[in-house]
C-alpha cells in the first residue's frame, strides 16, 4: 500500500476534547451520564477499525482526484441498520459500488476511488428532537447507534450501550468487506461476480455487459502479451465513511499513532460534517479541524462564498490537497445559480478543494400520500448541471455521492424501469431517506459515464467533420 509524506500536525489549541467547549448540535441526551462514561471508556480501549496508512493513502488519492487524475464514487445507505449487518446485504452493497466504479472507469478513463457510506453510518441528524404520534411525544429516532426506530419510550431513549454495538457492527462489516476483496470478489477474471442478477433485463444491461466483456478481453490480451497473470487486478482499494455526528463516539476513536504527528479518527477513513452541523463556531467544526483524516463537508444552498472560504480556512489552513472535499447538495433547481459563485471564489483564492456532488439530499420530495421520495431526473439533472457549471468555472466535478442500495427497493421514482409514485409502497424499506435501487444506480452510473466520455472526446478535426447534407436532402 502506498504511503505519503506526513504533512499533518495538530492545529493550535486543539485537543480531541476541545469541541466540548463549543455548542454541539444534534447530540442525544442520555438519561444516565455514568453509563455513557462507561461505554466511552470501553470504546476508547478497543482497537481501531482502520489504520493511519490507509487514511493517508486515501488522502493521497483524493489529492489526485482534486487534480482531475481520479474520480470519487461515494455511496451507500442513508443510515445503516444493525439488522442489515449480514452477509448478503454487505456483499450486495459492495457489488453495486464495484460495478458502478467499473462503468465510471470505462467512461471517465481514470481510476475511481470507492468509498462506502458504511461500517459506521449509524447516527443521523434530525429536523426535530421529538416525534408525536396519537398524542404521545417521544425522542425522535437518531440512528441505531443512539436509539431504536420503534415508537416506544424504551426504544427511543438514547442508550450508550448502542455505541459499542455500532462499533462492533462496523468492525464486522469492514472485516467482511476486506475478506471479500482479498478473496477475489472484485477479480475481473471472474465475470460471474460481475453479473447483473435481477436487473439483467434492464434496457442498459447490454451496454454494461459489453463493458465487462471488453475489460475481460483486454485483460486476457495483456496476459497473453506479457505471458503472466495480472494478479493485482483483483486488488482494489475500498474505503469507509460516515457522518461524524456523535462527537463522543468520534472522540473515543481519535488516536495518535507511532511515527506520525497529529491525531487520526480511526473509526473510519473519511468522516464528513453534515449540512446541519457545519456552524463555523460549533463543536463539529472544532472537532474536525484537528483530525488528520481527509474530510468531507456537506454544502447546502444557504452557504455564501464568504462562509465557504471561512470554513476552508478553519478546516484546511495549510491548503493541503486531498484534505477537504466539498460534498455539494444544492438541488436541481438551485445548482445552476448557487454553484458558480462558490466555485469562482474558491478558484480565485487558489484553494484546493475536491468537488463531489451529492444529488440526493436537496432533491427530496413528499408525495401526496406522504411518502418521501426523489426523482431520478432531478438527481441526474443536478449531476449534469454540476458537471457543466464546474467545467465552465475552470474547476471540475471530481466525485459523486449517492444514497443507494444493491436491492430491488422502490424508494426513488423514475429511471428506465419506470418506478412511479404508485409503485413506491411495493418495496419501500428505508427508515430515513429514499435510495436509488440497483437498477437505478447502475443506470445513473452509465449515464454519468457517457457524460464523462463525451467531454473526454476531443472535438472533431475539420477533416473528420461530416460535411454531407442531412439525409433528407440526398
Ligand atoms: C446524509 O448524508 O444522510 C445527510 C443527512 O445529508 P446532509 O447533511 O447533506 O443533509
Ligand atoms: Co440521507
Amino acid at each position: 500500500m502506498q504511503t505519503t509524506a506526513d504533512t499533518s500536525s495538530t492545529p493550535e489549541a486543539w485537543t480531541p476534547t476541545s469541541w466540548q467547549g463549543k455548542l454541539a448540535a444534534q447530540q442525544p441526551v442520555y438519561p444516565d451520564p455514568e453509563a455513557l462514561k462507561r461505554a466511552l471508556g470501553q470504546l476508547g480501549h478497543l482497537p481501531p477499525l482502520v489504520t493511519s496508512w490507509e487514511i493517508e493513502n486515501l488522502k493521497h488519492q483524493l489529492a489526485e482526484a482534486s487534480r482531475g487524475e481520479r474520480f470519487l464514487l461515494q455511496g451507500g445507505d442513508c443510515s445503516e441498520s444493525f439488522d442489515d449487518c449480514e452477509s448478503a446485504a454487505i456483499a450486495s452493497k459492495l457489488k453495486i459500488l464495484l460495478q458502478m466504479s467499473l462503468v465510471l472507469v470505462q467512461g471517465g478513463k481514470k481510476r475511481v476511488i470507492r468509498i462506502g457510506r458504511f461500517a459506521g453510518q449509524y447516527a443521523k441528524p434530525r429536523s426535530a428532537d421529538t416525534e408525536t404520534r396519537a398524542g404521545v411525544t417521544l425522542p425522535c429516532y437518531r440512528g441505531d447507534m443512539i436509539n431504536r426506530a420503534e415508537f416506544t419510550l424504551a426504544d427511543r431513549t438514547p442508550n450508550p450501550e448502542l455505541l459499542l454495538r455500532a462499533y462492533e457492527r462496523s468492525g464486522l462489516t469492514i472485516n467482511f468487506i476486506r475478506s471479500l476483496i482479498e478473496g477475489g470478489f472484485a477479480d475481473l477474471h471472474h465475470p460471474e461476480n460481475w453479473g447483473l442478477g435481477f436487473v439483467a433485463n434492464s434496457p442498459h444491461a447490454a451496454e454494461y455487459m459489453r463493458m465487462v466483456e471488453t475489460i475481460g478481453d483486454s485483460l486476457r490480451f495483456m496476459e497473453t502479451l506479457t505471458g503472466s497473470v495480472l494478479a493485482d487486478i483483483n486488488r482494489v482499494d475500498f474505503f469507509t465513511s460516515h457522518e461524524g455526528l456523535h462527537l463522543y463516539y468520534e472522540q473515543a476513536q481519535t488516536r495518535q499513532v507511532p511515527r506520525r504527528s497529529g491525531w487520526y479518527n480511526l473509526s473510519t477513513h473519511f468522516p464528513w460534517v453534515g449540512e446541519r452541523t457545519r456552524a463555523l463556531d460549533g463543536a463539529h467544526i472544532e472537532y474536525f479541524r484537528g483530525i488528520s483524516n481527509p474530510i468531507g463537508l456537506k454544502i447546502g444552498p444557504g452557504v455564501t462564498p464568504e462562509a465557504a472560504l471561512e470554513l476552508i480556512e478553519a478546516l484546511n489552513p495549510q491548503n493541503e490537497p486531498g484534505r477537504l472535499t466539498f460534498i455539494h447538495r444544492l438541488g436541481a433547481n438551485c445548482v445552476e445559480k448557487c454553484l458558480p459563485p462558490l466555485a469562482a471564489a474558491i478558484r480565485r483564492e487558489g484553494k484546493h478543494i475536491l468537488w463531489c456532488c451529492d444529488p440526493m439530499h436537496a432533491n427530496t420530495e413528499t408525495t401526496k400520500d406522504g411518502i418521501k421520495t426523489r426523482h431520478f431526473d432531478k438527481i441526474l439533472g443536478e449531476l449534469e448541471t454540476s458537471y457543466r457549471v464546474l467545467r465552465d468555472c475552470g474547476a471540475h466535478l471530481g466525485g459523486v455521492h449517492f444514497e443507494l442500495t444493491g436491492d430491488n427497493v422502490t424508494e426513488c421514482v423514475g429511471g428506465a424501469s419506470g418506478v412511479t409514485e404508485a409503485d413506491l409502497s411495493r418495496d419501500y424499506r428505508t427508515s430515513l431517506d429514499p435510495r436509488l435501487n440497483y437498477e437505478q444506480a447502475m443506470e445513473m452510473a452509465l449515464l454519468l459515464a457517457r457524460l464523462m466520455a463525451q467531454s473526454n472526446r476531443p472535438p472533431p478535426s475539420p477533416a473528420q467533420r461530416d460535411t454531407r447534407p442531412p439525409s433528407g436532402d440526398m
